[in-house]
């Protein structure tokens, strides 16, 4: 990461694309666009209602007194890739009844030192301002560990960027979702501020099931057996079932085929996780 003096003009160039960075959004999915295990679905709801209940629990149940500064909700939502944690944040949002507002870390990081947590603090600013759910998308990067091993102005801008977030964190009254693939990288220090913690995992054969039906419109015509589908491939995400048939039915399509012929879903299916299987040699 070079550092280097910042211009006026790149200040200002900046500035402009970091407050368009921190926009709003009606959020995309729904619950019920989901597929997760009852458990899991029942945790996102505990959250997802939680207007609902606020009034009976700090109210009429008096938990305002026993819990008065416990209006600051931190959700992580954890676990592999492509399960569905990122929908579930909209799903929270569009339950809540709230805009969304996703930080990602890329937008935020900066290569002047300084900035990023200036940045952080303005992603604060805008949820607060237009009342929007704020998530930070793909967290491990900003809550991951402190760097203990100071020797370079980088690495001391790192631990200024988790102060602030930390600092911000404790100061702030609302919901603040966290989605990562990576919990073990998160700091202790966020960690014990973070209340609530969903575990996604990849789905089991009767969410599969559902996935891959889910993923297959009524239009297209096919010889597909989704109870084969489901048991014919363990460890692959929503992510990677969603991806798959749009896959094979663009071969289809290009093989004018009159349907979209199960082998060609297989075919897919094994594309992806020989890709996988590259991948994880990297890790
Ligand atoms: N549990 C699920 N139910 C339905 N679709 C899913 C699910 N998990 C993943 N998908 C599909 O995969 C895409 C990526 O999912 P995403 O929520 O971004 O995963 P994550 O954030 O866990 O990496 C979604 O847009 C959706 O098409
Ligand atoms: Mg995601």
């Amino acid at each position: 990461m070079p550092i280097k003096a910042q211009s006026n003009e790149e200040s200002r160039v900046r500035n402009d694309s970091v407050e368009e960075i921190f926009i709003p959004e009606e959020p995309k999915w729904s619950l019920d666009e989901i597929i997760l295990p009852e458990d899991v679905k029942n945790q996102i709801l505990d959250v997802a209602t939680y207007a609902d209940n606020s009034h009976r629990v700090f109210e009429l149940w008096g938990f305002k007194k026993t819990h008065k500064f416990s209006r600051r909700i931190g959700i992580n939502l954890y676990g592999a890739p492509g399960t569905g944690k990122t929908m579930a944040a909209h799903a929270i949002a569009k339950n809540l009844g709230r805009k969304i507002l996703i930080v990602n870390y890329a937008d935020i990081e900066s290569k002047f030192v300084g900035e990023t947590p200036k940045n952080i603090r303005k992603a604060f600013e805008a949820a607060q301002k237009s009342n929007s759910i704020l998530f930070f998308d793909e967290a491990d990067a900003i809550l991951s560990k402190r760097v203990t091993n100071m020797t370079q102005a980088v690495d001391v801008s790192v631990n200024q960027t988790r102060s602030v977030m930390l600092m911000l964190m404790n100061e702030f009254q609302d919901f603040i979702i966290f989605a990562t693939n990576f919990i073990e990288n998160f700091d202790p220090a966020f960690m014990r501020r973070i209340s609530i913690h969903i575990k996604f995992t990849l789905p089991d054969e009767a969410c599969r099931k559902k996935l891959w039906r889910m993923y297959t419109p009524p239009e297209v015509p096919n010889n597909l057996d989704f109870d084969e589908l489901a048991k014919k491939f363990d460890g692959i995400s929503g992510s990677d079932i969603a991806n798959a048939m749009l896959n094979a039915a663009f071969k289809a399509a290009r093989l004018k085929l009159d349907e979209l012929d199960k082998n060609l879903v297989f075919e897919a299916v094994e594309n992806i996780l020989v890709s996988k299987r590259a991948n994880a040699g990297n890790s």
